[in-house]
């Protein structure tokens, strides 16, 4: 792999190893920030294709979180574009994001302590209660746990219940492409590696997902592809097995942690 890659002219690059056809979800050139004059997305591109499980790695502050917001209307994008199905949602509202099929789980503050499972789960659903036993039925398959405890209160449960909580919240209004920040931040390893199955387990049944991780190595482990942003652009991108690999890569984001899965784990 060369220089990292920033200009228009590269943007074919930019999506090494994707599918042909076109994007469920595409960002071209994404420029957004808070505050004025500053931009934190410096023209960022990502697109995910159906079925896909897409990855985004970089430093602490690189604009991971902010571009998953960006692509979920909870920041202004100043210029560039966002499309879903190739139909423009630019600046679009979060709710009416969700009706079109894209779902959102930020990395904290994502379930309603005080409400039971069951409560939660409706809570992802207001926007279209009838279909609750169709959809309760399809969570409950993917995690028999849920069913179980669905009248547990959501404060009482541990960080990675929680976290399944709070996917499955996301997964009510049986979106198309679900944006994941950091779902295995502050878990244990166990706990963690129970995070990562999971979100192979939700992409296994037809649901497109775009996963932000601090877990670099992990993340590519289980990614189609994966896309590492330094502030605010794309740096490499490609399939994650390959940017696992690539010594590039590991030399700038996966430095020490790389040597130390490999020592704990003997190269497996
Ligand atoms: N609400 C906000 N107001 C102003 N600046 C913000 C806000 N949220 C984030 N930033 C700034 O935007 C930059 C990128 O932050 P962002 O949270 O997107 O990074 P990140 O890649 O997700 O980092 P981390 O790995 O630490 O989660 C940082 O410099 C941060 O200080
Ligand atoms: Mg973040």
């Amino acid at each position: 792999m060369t220089a990292p890659v920033t200009s228009t002219a590269d943007r074919d690059s930019t999506h090494r190893g994707a599918p042909a056809g076109e994007p469920l979800l595409a960002a071209t050139d994404l420029v957004a920030g808070y505050l004025p004059g500053v931009d934190i997305l410096g023209g960022c591109d990502l697109v995910v294709h159906p079925g896909e499980l897409v990855g985004i790695i970089g430093p602490n502050g690189a604009g991971k979180s902010t571009l998953l917001k960006a692509l979920f209307g909870l920041v202004t994008v100043r210029s560039g574009s966002v499309t879903l199905k190739g139909e423009d949602i630019t600046n679009h509202r979060a709710d009416s994001l969700v009706r079109r099929g894209v779902g959102f789980v930020p990395q904290n503050n994502n379930v309603f302590p005080s409400l039971s499972i069951e409560e939660n789960l409706q809570m992802g659903l207001y926007q279209a209660p009838k279909r609750f036993d169709e959809r309760f039925d399809f969570i409950v398959d993917l995690f028999p746990t849920l069913g179980e405890r669905r009248k547990q209160r959501a404060g009482s449960l541990s960080g990675g219940e929680r976290q399944m909580v709070a996917m499955a919240r996301a997964l009510m209004m049986d979106p198309s492409v679900l944006l994941l920040d950091e779902p295995s931040a502050g878990l244990s390893p166990v706990r963690q590696d129970e995070t990562f199955i999971r979100t192979r387990k939700i992409n296994k049944a037809g649901v497109s997902i775009v996963i932000v991780e601090q877990n670099a190595r992990r993340c590519l482990q289980i990614c189609d592809r994966a896309y590492v942003l330094d502030q605010g652009r794309n740096a490499y991108s490609g399939p994650g097995r390959e940017l696992m690999n690539d010594p590039k890569v590991i030399e700038l984001y996966l430095g020490t942690l790389a040597t130390d899965v490999e020592a704990a784990t003997g190269g497996h």
